[in-house]
């Protein structure tokens, strides 16, 4: 590993321990522990789902249950395999009951991704699913208006697409969602 990227790891492994030790919202209370994310921390592309759920809160790893294993079959499907990433929350802690975030609690916890992505700098974010859409683009945006569109902010594209336990709920969302995948990896691979 280089300097530049074991600064990098350092400081987000700082940064992990300070969001470990965050009471900026309610839901700390509420779950076992913060699921920070995990990942190639060089890599050009960011996930970024709704919270944690059951099984993340156990293991402490983001997507790990049912609809981390679909995501990880649609990365290798799309040869961008999960090891290769980087994968985190718009929310480090689980919501009770894995209700979706509210708005607050988005917000509350924000500065920790946004200081994820400071030093990261990945060229891509994907969005995975509404709340992550809503939280990090704009809160009005429909998922079937915006999936797999490119939206441009700053020096970042990112691109709204199906979360996957939507997806393993309506077969329907497999195509597009595959769609859109394939576009992320073509861009991603350019
Ligand atoms: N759903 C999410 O949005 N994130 C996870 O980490 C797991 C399930």
């Amino acid at each position: 590993m280089d300097s530049v990227s074991e600064m990098k790891m350092n400081s987000l492994k700082d940064l992990e321990h300070r969001a470990k030790a965050c009471t900026n919202c309610g839901l700390r209370s509420g779950c076992r522990g913060v699921v920070f994310g995990e990942g190639n921390i060089d890599s050009p592309v960011m996930f970024v789902g709704e919270g944690p759920g059951q099984t993340e809160d156990e293991l402490g790893r983001p997507f790990v249950g049912k609809a981390g294993q679909l995501l990880d079959k649609i990365l290798l499907a799309a040869e961008l395999p999960r090891e290769t990433v980087y994968i985190t929350n718009i929310v480090k802690c689980r919501p009770p009951g894995n209700r979706t975030p509210n708005t607050q609690e988005m917000q509350a916890c924000l500065p920790w991704l946004r200081q994820q992505f400071a030093l990261m700098r990945p060229r891509f974010m994907v969005l995975l699913g509404l709340a992550a859409t809503h939280g990090i683009l704009e809160p009005n945006l429909k998922m079937g208006q915006s999936h797999g569109q490119w939206f441009e902010k700053g020096n970042v594209l990112i691109m709204p697409t199906y979360h996957p336990a939507a997806i393993l709920r309506n077969p329907a969302l497999r195509k597009p969602a595959w769609e859109d995948f394939q576009k992320i990896s073509q861009t991603v691979h350019e």
